[in-house]
C-alpha cells in the first residue's frame, strides 16, 4: 500500500508550485464545452505583446479554430470573423491589438515545401504581428522551437483536456537557422 498521507520529497508533485525550472512550465488545462475554450483563447491572447507564433494541434474538430477565435477576441477583433480558412491557407485580421494572422495547414501538401515559404510566417512575426497556426506540427522543424504549442485531447462527451507548451527559447527565435 501507498501511504497518501506524506508526499514524497522525490516525487515532483511534493515540490512548490512556483520551483524555479529552466524555462516556463508547461499547462494543463480541461474545457467542458465550447465557450470555455474560446475563453481559453481569449485569456492566452492577453499574454501576447506581437510577434507570436502559435501551433494548435490535436485532430479534426476538437477545438482549434474555436480557440482561435477567442485569440481574436482577446486582441479586439471580432471573432465571428474568423473562420476555418480551409480554402485560403492565411488569413489576415486587422482592427485589433496586434494584426492576427491564421493559416490552416490541413490541406497544405506535405510534398510540396513551396507552399509553406508562400506562408511568409517570417514577415509577419518580425512586423509584430501573431500567427496562430492550425496542424502547426506540419511545419519544419525550425519553425516549431520558439513557438507557443497547444496541444487538444479529447476526453469525450464536449471535454477537453488542452496543453499550452510555452516556447522554449526566447522571443523570435525561431528565425534563427535551421
Ligand atoms: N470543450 C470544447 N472545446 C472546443 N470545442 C468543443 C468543445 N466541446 C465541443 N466542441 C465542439 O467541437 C467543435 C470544434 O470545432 P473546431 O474548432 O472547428 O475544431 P478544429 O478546428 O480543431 O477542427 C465545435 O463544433 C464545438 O462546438
Ligand atoms: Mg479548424
Amino acid at each position: 500500500m501507498v501511504d497518501t498521507r506524506r508526499p514524497d520529497p522525490q516525487d515532483s508533485m511534493a515540490r512548490p508550485r512556483n520551483a524555479q525550472s529552466s524555462g516556463p512550465a508547461p499547462e494543463t488545462i480541461f474545457t467542458l464545452s465550447e465557450e470555455e475554450t474560446f475563453e481559453l483563447g481569449r485569456n492566452v491572447a492577453k499574454t501576447l505583446t506581437g510577434g507570436e507564433l502559435l501551433l494548435l494541434d490535436g485532430d479534426l474538430g476538437l477545438g482549434k479554430t474555436v480557440f482561435a477565435r477567442g485569440v481574436a477576441a482577446g486582441l479586439g477583433v471580432a471573432p465571428e470573423d474568423v473562420t476555418s480558412p480551409s480554402f485560403t491557407l492565411v488569413q489576415e485580421y486587422k482592427g485589433g491589438r496586434t494584426p492576427l494572422f491564421h493559416i490552416d495547414l490541413y490541406r497544405m501538401s506535405e510534398d510540396d515545401p513551396d507552399e509553406l515559404g508562400t506562408l511568409g510566417i517570417e514577415e509577419i512575426l518580425s512586423s509584430g504581428g501573431i500567427a496562430v497556426i492550425e496542424w502547426g506540427d506540419r511545419l519544419p522543424r525550425y519553425h516549431q522551437r520558439g513557438a507557443i504549442r497547444v496541444v487538444f485531447y479529447d476526453l469525450g462527451e464536449g471535454s477537453r483536456r488542452i496543453e499550452i507548451i510555452p516556447s522554449k527559447g526566447e522571443p523570435g527565435e525561431h528565425r534563427g537557422d535551421a
